[in-house]
This record gives C-alpha cells, sequence and structure tokens, in this order.
C-alpha cells in the first residue's frame, strides 16, 4: 500500500492517458473517465445576483438552502440552509419515492422560511454522473456511493424534480441548473478566486472538475473558450488498468459493495470505504496472531463498525488513547503495542488515499500546464469533502505530494468553506439571467 515515487509517477501518467481517452470522440465510449460536459463556461464574473434556492443531494447530507446574492458595493451572499434526512428506505426505494420526499422536503423548507409563493429559481447541486446537453437538464448515467433507488437510472432528474413538485401543486418552481458537486465547489471557490479552474471533493466519494479547452472536448460542437468537465475519476480502474495496485482488501470491499465492478478508484480512496478497509486489515492480522494476541470478536467482524472519522480520530494527537477507546468497543482488549500498529494500519490507508488523489490531480494540473503552454502552472484548486476537511493530515500530505509530483507549478489549495451550494447558486444565476434576457 505504500508507493515508490516512480508508482505514483507512473499511476499519474497512466490517469493523463485516460483523460485524453475520455475526450476523444471514438475512445470515449470504451473509456473509464467519461469526461462528462457540464455546460458551465466560466467562473463566477461577480456580477451575478438574486434569491435562490440551492438543493444538495448526495453528499454526506441532504441539504436545502436559500441564497442572496446582492450587490451594495461589493458582492456579497447570505446563506440559511436546513438538513434533512434521506433513511435508508428511501435511497434504496423507489425513485419516485425518492423525488417525492425530496419535493416535500423542499416545500418544508419554503413553508419555514415564508418563500411558498414566491416562485424562486432553484439550483440542483447532485452528486452522480449525470449526462447533459444543456445546464437543466441531466440523465443519471448509474448511482454510486450510498445511492441505489429504482427507475433513476437513464431518467432526467430535473425532469424528475419537477413532476414530483408538480404533483404536489402547493408550490411553484422553477429549475435552472444541475451540477455535479465537484462542479459546485469550484463554483463557490471561484468566487473568492478568480484562479480558480479545478474542483475536487473528497468525502463520501470523490471527485474532480476542471476547465477545459472546448476545442478538446469531442463531444461538445465549438472550438473556442472552456467548458467545464466532470471527470467521473472516481470509475478510474474500472477496466483493470489499476489491477497491478489493487489489494485482496480493495477486492472484498468492491464484493461487498452496492455496484460491484465499479468505482474502483474512489473506493481505493474515499471516506465511504476507509474505515472498512482498515477494518478488514485488522481482521486479517488478528486471525495471523500479528493483534489482540489473535482474539477476534464478532464486532470486529461486522461490515461497518470501523468509519473513517473514527481512522481520523486515531491519527490525531491523542490518537492512542482514541485507539484503545475504540478497539474496546470493538470487543478487544488492546495492548498498547496494538495500538501503535492499528495508528499505523490508518496511516498508511490514509496516506495510500492522499498519495493516489495526489497523482490523479498531478495528471490534471499537467494537462492544464500543456493547454495553457506555459513554462510553471499557477492555478488554484476549490475542493472539499469530509475526509479532506475531518482528517488531521490528510491535506498537508496531498499538497505535499501534488507539489512533488508536479514541481513546476504554484498550487494554492483553497477550501470550500460553504459547501458546492454557493456555487450551485451561481450557476443557477447565470442561467437565470440568461433566460430572462432571452424571454425579453
Ligand atoms: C461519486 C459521484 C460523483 C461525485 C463524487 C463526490 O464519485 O459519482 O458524481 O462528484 O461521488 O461526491
Amino acid at each position: 500500500m505504500r508507493f515508490s515515487e516512480e508508482t505514483l509517477s507512473d499511476i499519474m501518467q497512466r490517469f493523463r492517458r485516460e483523460l485524453a481517452r475520455g475526450l476523444g470522440q471514438d475512445t470515449n465510449p470504451t473509456a473509464t473517465l467519461k469526461m462528462l460536459p457540464t455546460f458551465v463556461h466560466s467562473i463566477p464574473d461577480g456580477s451575478e445576483k438574486g434569491d435562490f434556492i440551492a438543493l444538495d443531494l448526495g453528499g454526506s447530507a441532504f441539504r436545502i438552502l436559500r441564497v442572496r446574492v446582492s450587490h451594495e458595493k461589493k458582492q456579497t451572499v447570505q446563506m440559511e440552509s436546513e438538513i434533512y434526512d434521506t433513511p435508508e428506505d428511501i435511497i434504496h426505494g423507489n425513485g419516485t419515492r425518492l423525488f417525492d420526499h425530496v419535493a416535500e422536503c423542499l416545500g418544508n423548507f419554503m413553508e419555514k422560511h415564508n418563500i411558498k409563493d414566491k416562485r424562486l429559481p432553484v439550483g440542483l447541486t447532485f452528486s452522480f454522473p449525470c449526462q447533459q446537453t444543456k445546464l437543466d437538464e441531466g440523465y443519471l448515467l448509474t448511482w454510486t456511493k450510498r445511492f441505489k433507488a429504482s427507475g433513476v437510472e437513464g431518467m432526467d432528474v430535473v425532469q424528475l424534480l419537477n413532476k414530483a413538485i408538480k404533483k404536489r401543486g402547493d408550490y411553484d418552481a422553477d429549475i435552472m441548473a444541475v451540477v455535479n458537486d465537484t462542479v459546485g465547489t469550484m463554483m463557490t471557490c471561484g468566487f473568492d478566486d478568480q484562479r480558480c479552474e479545478v474542483g475536487i471533493i473528497v468525502g463520501t466519494g470523490t471527485n474532480a472538475c476542471y476547465m477545459e479547452e472546448l476545442r478538446h472536448i469531442d463531444l461538445v460542437e465549438g472550438d473556442e473558450g472552456r467548458m467545464c468537465v466532470n471527470t467521473e475519476w472516481g470509475a478510474f480502474g474500472d477496466d483493470g488498468r489499476l489491477e497491478d495496485i489493487r489489494t485482496e482488501f480493495d477486492r472484498e470491499i468492491d464484493r461487498g459493495s452496492l455496484n460491484p465492478g465499479k468505482q474502483l478508484f474512489e473506493k481505493m480512496v474515499s471516506g465511504m470505504y476507509m474505515g472498512e478497509l482498515v477494518r478488514l486489515i485488522l481482521v486479517k492480522m488478528a486471525k495471523e496472531g500479528l493483534l489482540f494476541e489473535g482474539r477476534i470478536t464478532p464486532e470486529l467482524l461486522t461490515k461497518g463498525k470501523l468509519d473513517t472519522k473514527h481512522v481520523s480520530a486515531i491519527e490525531n494527537k491523542e490518537g492512542l488513547t482514541k485507539a484503545k477507546e475504540i478497539l474496546i468497543r470493538l470487543g478487544v482488549e488492546p495492548s498498547a503495542d496494538d495500538c501503535i500498529a492499528v495508528q499505523h494500519v490508518c496511516a498508511i490507508v490514509s496516506f495510500r488515499s492522499a498519495s493516489l488523489i495526489a497523482a490523479t490531480l498531478g495528471a490534471i494540473l499537467l494537462r492544464l500546464k500543456e493547454n495553457k503552454g506555459v513554462a510553471r502552472l499557477r492555478t488554484t484548486v476549490g475542493i472539499d469533502g469530509s475526509l479532506y476537511k475531518m482528517h488531521p493530515q490528510y491535506a498537508r500530505r496531498l499538497h505535499k505530494t501534488v507539489r512533488r509530483l508536479v514541481p513546476d507549478s504554484d498550487v494554492r489549495f483553497l477550501l470550500s468553506e460553504s459547501g458546492s451550494a454557493k456555487g450551485a447558486a451561481m450557476v443557477t444565476a447565470v442561467a437565470y439571467r440568461l433566460a430572462d434576457q432571452s424571454r425579453q
């Protein structure tokens, strides 16, 4: 699980080739990276304004926000938000029920904020791969992460939500845009830093988008300017290209998942799987008598008993005490050496994740550098996600490895403080202005 510099560079080059394959007309159908056009052409330019609703579905929480962008002396943004439950029977049930639930939460939100009669424009952050031919349409290609509602794959999620809202009839809403969370993150960060041209998420799942030259995107007409492309990098390796670095633990995670054979890169790095990876390694070590004097408990054998937030806690300052507490909750009686070993396992698994993300991000940076034809790349990466934010060492390790892999660059990492919703509202603002112009 620990990579040499050569291996990481090699993965970076493999990913770079995959980026090109995803963009090419002939190679796209068989490429693992879908390189989805987003119809977002630029980051915010400071002229956006208005009153919007942003829905954020598919991350670690389902949120609804009201975002008010005003221009007094300078552009300011005000946000109010609520978090809603998405119970397992809804995200694994029938698609109609899922969208009815979303429409119901939106109704409650509008009621609570006294805006039910307002018909505000809505921007939807939908954190799954969607095929788009315009901003306000998104055909779900496949569910990823924890979601698996029936009858949604292959459908336009904007239409499904519109239908659910119409059926209720107690309020109106115009869904103006659907954006991936990576795009929302890039736009949120672009609001503060004009140089931002990459958005990445390292949370429950992982993914990245970046600004590509339109002339390189075969799937979209036109050669002038740029468009943001959603790479869906979680699927890297789904064609076997990462087999040499996948371990028995990665294979076991995949076999037990909702989508076997899919999102293999995501399963090696993201928060939804990291705790489980550590657990599987601990079980094997205990079975071989290398931990806990060979004692294995039912809790230790239970899927999901070790969470990524536990991994973060174990690598924190008081980590060894935490390790002891967490292991005791798993029913084992750890010795001091056991705690040290477990902390070491956590560090190896989370370090691997940060290194792999550094390699794929490095490839995107190399591509941007080549596109611009500059000797040194100066750019900003907007970034969000629970793993990146909560893990005590993750960000530092990622930044350091990226700088080592792409030495001819000055990369600024900008944490998206307010999530992707502000960015979704920015996209909505632009769409709304354009729609307004065409109405006049
Ligand atoms: C999964 C989704 C992707 C999303 C990412 C982070 O990889 O497929 O669309 O951006 O998770 O939430």
